[in-house]
């Protein structure tokens, strides 16, 4: 079962060209990023994986209600 973390998001600087693999179970350690545990406590979740092109920053959902996981939708002003 997904978990919420906290209401707002939390911004994330990503690197051009690394992989990265986002939690959007709630329940990683490592939040913005999976720690596998999802395997445990929330099996039929699983990590979103992307590839950085570029540069950027992103905001990550932290309440569990983003239709756009991992990445915030603004679901959490209705939260
Ligand atoms: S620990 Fe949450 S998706 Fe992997």
């Amino acid at each position: 079962m997904k978990k919420m973390i906290a209401k707002n998001p939390v911004e994330f600087k990503m690197k051009a060209n690394n992989l990265y693999a986002f939690c959007t179970c709630g329940h990683s350690d490592k939040h913005p990023l999976c720690d596998g545990s999802h395997k445990v406590d929330a099996p039929e979740c699983k990590s979103h994986k992307v590839m950085a092109e570029e540069d950027k920053s992103v905001w990550i959902c932290q309440c569990s209600e983003s239709k756009n996981s991992p990445f915030c939708d603004g679901a959490h002003k209705e939260c």
